[in-house]
């Protein structure tokens, strides 16, 4: 049980750290899709990538509060990237999302930010 317990919480851990999925605040029914795009970059050797992912796209305006922020990783295996908000997000009309691949891997993430 004990065991159990440990090993519910190791394997927590590390879909913490390799938990390639995530999301920020609540989509609502009546949201709009402001955002939607794929990140996909080949693995370097010996070397990771650090994307930043910036909402909206330089030299566009964004007039919408966003409300959700769906990070998914499209290997859905334990190897994509582990994605971060860095700064805006829910309740703002921008955001930056960080995307950092693991070492020898590539990534294959899709960003969808909704918004009202
Ligand atoms: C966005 O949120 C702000 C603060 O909550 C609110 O004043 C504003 O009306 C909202 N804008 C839209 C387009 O809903
Ligand atoms: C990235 O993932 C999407 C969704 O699974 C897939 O359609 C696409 O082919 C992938 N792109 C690459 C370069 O692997
Ligand atoms: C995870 O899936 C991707 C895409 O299908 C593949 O390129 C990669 O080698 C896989 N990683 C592992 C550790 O199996």
């Amino acid at each position: 049980m004990k065991f159990l317990l440990s090993l519910t919480i190791l394997v927590a851990a590390i879909f913490v750290v390799y938990g390639s999925s995530a999301s920020w605040g609540r989509r609502n029914s009546n949201d709009y899709l402001l955002s939607r795009q794929v990140e996909v970059r080949s693995p370097i050797k010996n070397n990771y990538w650090n994307v930043n992912v910036d909402f909206p796209r330089a030299g566009t305006v964004n007039y919408y509060n966003i409300s959700a922020i769906f990070v998914y990783d499209n290997f859905k295996n334990t190897s994509g990237a582990a994605p971060a908000l860095w700064s805006g997000g829910p309740g703002f009309r921008f955001a930056q999302i960080n995307l950092r691949s693991q070492v020898n891997r590539g990534l294959n993430s899709t960003i969808e930010i909704y918004g009202r």
